[in-house]
């Protein structure tokens, strides 16, 4: 179980000092917005570049773009480790796999809440992680879909059937409680923004979340 800290949940006047704030997480959550995907502008490569030599942790940047083909190369110089996107996006879902894994990054498919499982089958081979998202992407905040959670327990059932080595991560609205369905049914890694970083206690609260 690793835990992976969204920075858009992050005070963004000291955006170095909060992802020291969070350290004892393996992975860190890097939301990408484009205003065209998602109603929604967040971040680019240069913040990833600025926060590489802050942390070892592992990049999980999470591209809610509506092209992302031209970007990956940008991100993967930046310092992504994993670099996910998302099935509903207007470029060629295998194109974008096969490119991310020619950068060298591991490669990532988010699902939005009515995307079923199934979408994600065909290109399970060419993946590192799943990703089940548990709120409609472009908002930090919000509250945790539970229909997601059996998206979560039919990718788990596919993986073992076909002997695949894919991890599934959950997104949005994870906390102690909402977390537990997500490991229960079958997830390896928590994204948590707001239950991280505004937690008086950061370290505690990751170390709360990968007891479950
Ligand atoms: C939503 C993002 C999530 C979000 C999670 O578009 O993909 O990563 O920041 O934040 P919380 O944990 O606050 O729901
Ligand atoms: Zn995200």
């Amino acid at each position: 179980m690793y835990i992976a800290p969204s920075l858009l949940a992050a005070d963004f006047s000291c955006l170095g000092r909060e992802v020291e704030r969070v350290a004892a997480a393996e992975w860190l959550h890097i939301d990408v917005m484009d205003g065209c995907f998602v109603p929604n502008l967040s971040m680019g490569p240069q913040v990833v570049g600025a926060l590489r030599d802050k942390s070892s942790q592992l990049f999980d940047v999470h591209l809610m773009l509506q092209r992302p083909m031209a970007y990956l190369e940008a991100f993967r110089k930046a310092g992504a480790d994993l670099i996910a996107v998302h099935a509903e996006c207007e470029d060629d879902t295998e194109e974008l796999l096969r490119a991310i894994r020619r950068t060298g990054a591991k490669a990532g498919l988010v699902l939005k809440p009515a995307t079923p499982a199934e979408a994600l089958f065909p290109f399970a081979p060419l993946l590192d992680l799943a990703v089940v998202m548990t709120v409609e992407p472009g908002f930090g905040g919000q509250k945790f879909m539970p229909a997601a959670v059996d998206k979560i327990a039919a990718l788990d059932a596919y993986r073992r059937e076909h002997g695949l080595g894919f991890r599934i991560s959950v997104d949005g609205g994870v906390n102690s409680q909402t977390g537990a369905l997500c490991t229960a049914a079958g997830a390896d890694i928590l994204v948590a923004g707001s239950q991280v970083f505004a937690a008086a206690d950061p370290a505690a609260a990751v170390a709360e979340l990968r007891a479950l």
